[in-house]
C-alpha cells in the first residue's frame, strides 16, 4: 500500500526544526514526507509560543490550511510544538484541529493517528531526549545540520512561556549525540550546529557542556562545531579555553543580555548583573579576540524606564555586538512577570525603544563588518547567493555572510576569502586561489 503523505510546517527556533526532522522520522513507517500542502493526507504545524505574533501567525495561517479540508475531505492537521502545550484541548474545541501534541508527545503520534483513541497528549516528561531516534533531515543544504543535544529550561526567566511549554531541562545521552554528528559527518556534512535552550548547563554522567564540544570538535578536523544557546549566568571560562583550542570549533557566541539594566535584568530573573555579563565579555575576548558575539535583546519589559532602556543601548555600545536578534516585550500568561507585574509600557514607547534598538545594532552591525574590509577568512560555502546565480555564499567562523564570485568553486568546500566590501548585514570579498 502506498503511504500516507506528511506536510510539515515548522515555526520558532533552531530546536523547533530540530524536532520536526524527528516527528518526520517517528512518522516514516506510515507517512511519506511531501513538500505541497495540498496533496497531503496530514498537515502538522510545529509551533512557536514565545511571543504573541508567534502564536497569531500560526492562527492565521491555520485556518487557510484548515480551508483544504473542503477539497479533502480525508485530511487530518494537527498542532504540535509550544502551542500545543499551551493552548491544549483548546484547539480541537475552538480552532477544530485533529490532533495536539506537546514537545514531550511526539513518540505517541503513531498511535494518535493509527486508532484514533485519543487525540490530545500535552504529558511533559523529565527524561524523553528522543536520542534514539535518527531525524530524517528533509529541509537541508546537506553542509550543515542540527543536533539537539538538550531539551528544556529550568531558568524561569520571568518574561518567558519556554519552561511551562518545553518543561524541564534533560540531557540526550553523550553517544548518541557523537554518533549522529560522527554520522553526519559520514554523510558530507560540514558543519554540525548543537542545540539547547541552555547548552551550558549540559550534564550526561560526568560529562559537562565544555568536554561534549571537545568530543564533538576531534571528529574530523573538516567538521566545523557551532552551538546555540548560553546563558550568560553559565559561561565558564573552561568552555572559552575548548572554544579556543579547536580551529573548527567556530568563534561564535551568541550571549542573550536582554537588558542592561540590574533592575530590569533582576525583575527578569536572569541571574546576573551587567557587571557580571561584562566579565564574561572580557573573558571571551581574553581567550579568542577574533571571536563574534550576538545577544537577544528585549525593549520595553514591565516598568522599565527611559533611564533602563538607555542602560541597555549602553551596553549594547560597550560590548559592540556583531549581530542581535531584538523584540519587543510581549506578555504570557502563566509566566511570573504576568502574575507579579503590570505590561506598563505604552506599546507606542515599546515600538520607539525597539526601533532605537535595531538602529543602534545597524550601526554596530556595519562598524564590525568595516573593521574586516582587508582580512581573509575561511568560508564553508553553503550555497548559491540568492541575487546571482554567479556567486556563491558561505559563512566564516564568526557566522557572518560572505558573498564572492562563483569561479570554479561549489557548496561544501571551504574557501579563503579576502573582504573587498561589506554592508550591514553581510561581507563582500574574492576568492584567493
Ligand atoms: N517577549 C519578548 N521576547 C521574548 N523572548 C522570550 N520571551 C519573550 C517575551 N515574552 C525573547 C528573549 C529570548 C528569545 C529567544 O526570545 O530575548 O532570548
Ligand atoms: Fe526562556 Fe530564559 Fe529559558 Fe531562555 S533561559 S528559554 S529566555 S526561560
Amino acid at each position: 500500500m502506498d503511504k500516507q503523505k506528511l506536510y510539515i510546517e515548522t515555526y520558532g527556533c533552531q530546536m523547533n526544526f530540530a524536532d520536526s526532522e524527528i516527528v518526520a522520522s517517528i512518522l516514516s513507517q506510515e507517512y511519506s514526507l511531501t513538500s505541497n500542502e495540498k496533496e497531503a493526507d496530514l498537515i502538522l504545524i510545529n509551533t512557536c509560543s514565545i511571543r504573541d505574533n508567534a502564536e497569531q501567525r500560526v492562527l492565521h495561517r491555520l485556518t487557510e490550511l484548515m480551508s483544504l479540508k473542503k477539497q479533502h475531505k480525508n485530511l487530518r492537521i494537527g498542532i504540535i510544538g509550544c502551542m500545543a502545550e499551551r493552548l491544549k484541548g483548546s484547539l480541537i474545541d475552538n480552532e477544530k484541529v485533529d490532533i495536539v501534541a506537546g514537545p514531550d508527545a511526539y513518540r505517541s503520534l503513531p498511535q494518535m493517528l493509527g486508532d484514533n483513541t485519543y487525540n490530545i497528549n500535552v504529558i511533559l516528561s523529565e527524561t524523553e531526549t528522543y536520542d534514539d531516534i535518527s531525524p530524517v533531515r528533509y529541509d537541508t543544504n546537506g553542509i550543515s545540520a542540527f543536533v539537539s543535544i538538550m531539551r528544556g529550561c529550568n531558568n524561569f526567566c520571568s518574561y518567558c512561556v519556554v519552561p511551562y511549554t518545553r518543561g524541564r531541562e534533560r540531557s540526550r545521552n553523550l553517544q548518541t549525540i557523537i554518533d549522529e554528528c560522527r554520522q553526519l559527518a559520514a554523510e558530507g556534512y560540514k558543519e554540525v550546529t548543537l542545540l539547547g535552550q541552555n547548552v551550558n548547563s549540559y550534564r550526561y554522567e560526568n560529562y559537562t557542556f565544555p568536554k561534549l564540544m571537545q568530543a564533538v570538535a576531534e571528529i574530523s578536523p573538516l567538521l566545523r562545531v557551532r552551538f546555540a544557546t548560553s546563558h550568560p549566568k553559565d559561561l565558564s571560562d573552561e568552555l572559552l579555553e575548548v572554544m579556543s583550542a579547536y580551529p573548527n570549533i567556530c568563534k561564535s557566541i551568541h550571549l542573550p543580555a536582554q537588558s542592561g539594566n540590574n533592575n530590569v535584568l533582576e525583575h527578569m530573573n536572569r541571574k546576573y548583573t551587567r557587571e557580571w555579563y561584562l566579565n564574561r565579555i572580557a573573558a571571551i575576548r581574553r581567550y579568542m579576540p577574533d571571536c563574534a558575539i550576538s545577544t537577544d535583546i528585549i525593549a520595553g519589559f514591565c516598568d522599565e524606564s527611559l533611564k533602563e532602556h538607555q542602560d541597555t543601548l549602553s551596553l549594547m555600545q560597550e560590548v559592540g555586538y556583531e549581530y542581535a536578534f531584538m523584540f519587543k516585550y510581549s506578555m504570557r500568561e502563566g509566566t511570573a512577570a504576568h502574575r507579579h507585574m503590570v505590561d506598563n509600557v505604552p506599546e507606542k514607547e515599546k515600538i520607539r525603544r525597539l526601533e532605537e534598538i535595531i538602529a543602534l545594532q545597524q550601526n554596530l552591525s556595519l562598524q564590525s563588518n568595516q573593521k574586516d574590509i582587508g582580512k581573509t577568512f575561511e568560508v564553508l560555502i553553503e550555497g548559491c547567493s540568492k541575487r546571482s546565480q554567479d556567486q556563491l555564499f558561505g559563512r566564516n567562523s564568526q557566522n557572518k555572510v560572505v558573498i564572492f564570485n562563483k569561479g570554479t568553486h561549489q557548496k561544501g568546500e571551504y574557501v579563503q576569502v579576502h573582504i573587498t566590501g561589506c554592508s550591514a548585514a553581510t561581507l563582500f570579498g574574492e576568492v584567493k586561489e
